[in-house]
């Protein structure tokens, strides 16, 4: 099978893996040169760190899978070599203004019988699958991060994605070693619908003073057997994935839980993404040993605390 890749960024990097470690053709596009420049190297180190931890010892696993990942700088190229693949897959921004816009440009140009997945956490399917011009061929396939260590993913029909493409997407799914489930087309599907305003409302408690990120993520960890708390979890998604994702589950739902707390805000401003940038909820200096960061500065109370002082 082959698969084109709009997006190298943290999933985008975590679907090539997958795709090439499963013994999938892979071609790669990102509209930042530095980020394309740097996908084959961290490909290749996440797929060693899956042969260690799924102890796979073919000394050419890795060799193997990174020789299936072409990248290419330039646009047309990537169309040119999209034409032969199979499945085209988008895996940037959060931002459906974005999405449809570049697919509108893209997909018109592919053959017709590509078949269109999108890795979006939270956005609705139709209007990427109308932008597209492919409805019945346009259906979501949200992995989870790090894609190669969690099976999960999402599969999501639009309103005309024909019964085919739902196979086709979870039989592939299967033989890739995924472990497809299907989810409804509602801001945030199942996992972001209940997970993300859990984390939101974690960093509003932080903000008011209630919760401390070690304590949180060591309540949740241990009492309801999360492998990293909310707070870890943040890190890992990056502060400016987690706002756009916030902004448009908002938009989408008129929620005013969805809506980014103001310390999200501060951290996206301050440049404090998480285990990416080095800081986040967390110091990443020691990526092995990530140590909670005194938050006082973002600490504000809560409207009542305030009240009362003015007593
Ligand atoms: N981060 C997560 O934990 C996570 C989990 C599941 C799903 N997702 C979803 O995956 C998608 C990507 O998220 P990410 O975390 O990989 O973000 P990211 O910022 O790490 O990567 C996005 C990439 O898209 C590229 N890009 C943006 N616009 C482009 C364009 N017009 N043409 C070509 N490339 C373009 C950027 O240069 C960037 O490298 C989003 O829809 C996000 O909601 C993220």
């Amino acid at each position: 099978m082959k698969f084109a890749i709009i997006g190298t960024g943290i999933m985008g990097r975590g679907w090539i893996t997958q795709c090439s470690m499963t013994g999938h053709e892979v071609h790669c596009y990102d509209g930042n040169n530095e980020i394309l420049a740097g996908t084959i190297a961290a490909s290749e180190k996440l797929t060693g760190k899956v042969a260690k931890k799924f102890k796979i010892d073919d000394p050419d696993f890795v060799s193997n899978a990174v020789k299936n990942i072409t990248t290419y700088e330039d646009k047309g190229s990537f169309i040119e070599a999209a034409k032969g693949c199979d499945v085209f897959l988008e895996v940037i921004f959060e931002d459906l203004k974005l999405k449809c816009t570049v697919l509108s440009e893209l997909l018109p140009q592919l053959p017709a019988n590509v078949v269109f997945w999108s890795n979006t956490s939270s956005l609705d399917i139709n209007p990427m699958a109308e932008a597209g011009g492919r409805p019945d061929l346009s259906i979501i396939t949200h992995g989870m991060n790090p894609v190669p260590m969690m099976p999960g993913v999402e599969v999501v029909p639009g309103a005309k994605t024909n019964a085919e493409t739902v196979e086709f997407t979870r039989q592939t799914l299967l033989d890739m070693k995924k472990a497809p489930f299907l989810a409804p087309n509602i801001p945030g599907f199942w996992v972001n619908r209940l997970l993300v305003p859990q984390m939101l409302d974690a960093v509003r408690l932080l903000e008011q003073g209630k919760i401390h990120v070690e304590d949180g993520d060591i309540g949740l960890n241990t009492s309801l057997g999360h492998p990293q708390g909310t707070f870890k979890l943040h890190d890992f998604v990056t502060a400016p994935t987690m706002l756009r994702v916030a902004l448009q589950m908002y938009q989408a739902s008129n929620d005013p839980r969805m809506y980014p707390p103001l310390t999200l805000m501060r951290m996206v401003k301050n440049g404090e993404y998480g285990a990416s940038s080095g800081k986040g909820f967390y110091d990443w200096s020691d990526p092995r040993s990530p140590k909670a960061r005194d938050l006082s500065q973002y600490v504000i109370g809560s409207a009542e605390d305030m009240t009362d002082s003015l007593k």
